[in-house]
């Protein structure tokens, strides 16, 4: 799916995920959401915020899984993922407390297998993954699922691409600052969503988005994976389609 431009395609996946949010509640139920951090998709959470004030969408009963967090992170600093997300959506919505679920930064490493498996069965208690938001780095990973990653992989302690910690460098004020692990969703965990959407901007991810869409499926390029799952879409602004 190709927007004029990153605003109107957020706009798009915002109204998606709200219309989600309220099909589920009628229902009787209640949506559990798979959520991204990354500068893409804050137009998102903006545009949910604004449907949040503005038109009274409500996240009561919402729950939400993130895919990843650096190892080590404390959940207060200034480049963990849950504080991200605390300041970008769930600090500016209703979500009920320990609804929203961002992976341990701070499980010691003899433990994350526990705590990976423990994110796993959160997930299923919820009801599974109903839409799973995703970026896509250069390195092709989704959340931080490196070259490698196999199709089954799930929940797990990560070493991160030379490539990622690059991109990460401005974050942590160096590249020998960026943490050299994380705690990520696997491919497996992320293909059981029943509905996927990978959202790319700029035409910095032109090349690897190609390469996701109409490469192969292999490893070295976990995003390509999403060719099989059968309810999946890649929403792009012009610039990110330009190698299609
Ligand atoms: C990080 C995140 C990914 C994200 C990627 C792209 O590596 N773990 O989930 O997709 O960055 O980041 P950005 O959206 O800033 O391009």
């Amino acid at each position: 799916e190709i927007h004029p431009s990153s605003a109107e395609a957020s706009a798009a996946v915002a109204a998606e995920i709200a219309q989600l949010i309220r099909t589920k509640r009628a229902a009787g139920g209640n949506a559990v959401l798979g959520l991204a951090t990354g500068s893409t998709p804050t137009g998102v959470y903006d545009e949910l915020i604004r449907l949040h004030r503005e038109e009274g969408l409500s996240f009561k009963g919402v729950k939400t899984f993130n895919l990843d967090e650096y190892v080590p992170m404390a959940p207060d600093a200034l480049q963990s993922y849950r504080r991200f997300m605390d300041e970008h959506l769930f600090d500016h919505v209703d979500f009920d407390e320990g609804d929203t679920h961002v992976p341990d930064g701070l499980l010691p490493v003899e433990d994350t297998a526990a705590g990976c498996a423990r994110y796993e069965e959160q997930i299923q208690e919820a009801g599974g993954l109903d839409l799973q938001l995703l970026g896509i780095g250069r390195t092709g990973h989704i959340g931080f699922n490196e070259p490698g990653s196999g199709k089954d992989s799930r929940t797990r302690l990560i070493w991160l691409d030379r490539l990622t910690r690059a991109d990460a460098a401005s974050d942590f004020f160096g590249a020998e600052n960026v943490p050299r692990r994380a705690i990520t969703m696997g491919v497996g965990t992320i293909m059981e969503a029943k509905r996927i959407v990978l959202m790319a901007w700029g035409e910095g991810k032109a090349p690897v988005v190609a390469a996701a869409v109409e490469g192969p499926e292999t490893p070295a390029v976990a995003a390509s994976y999403l060719q099989t799952h059968p309810n999946a879409t890649f929403v792009l602004d012009e610039a990110a389609s330009a190698g299609l």
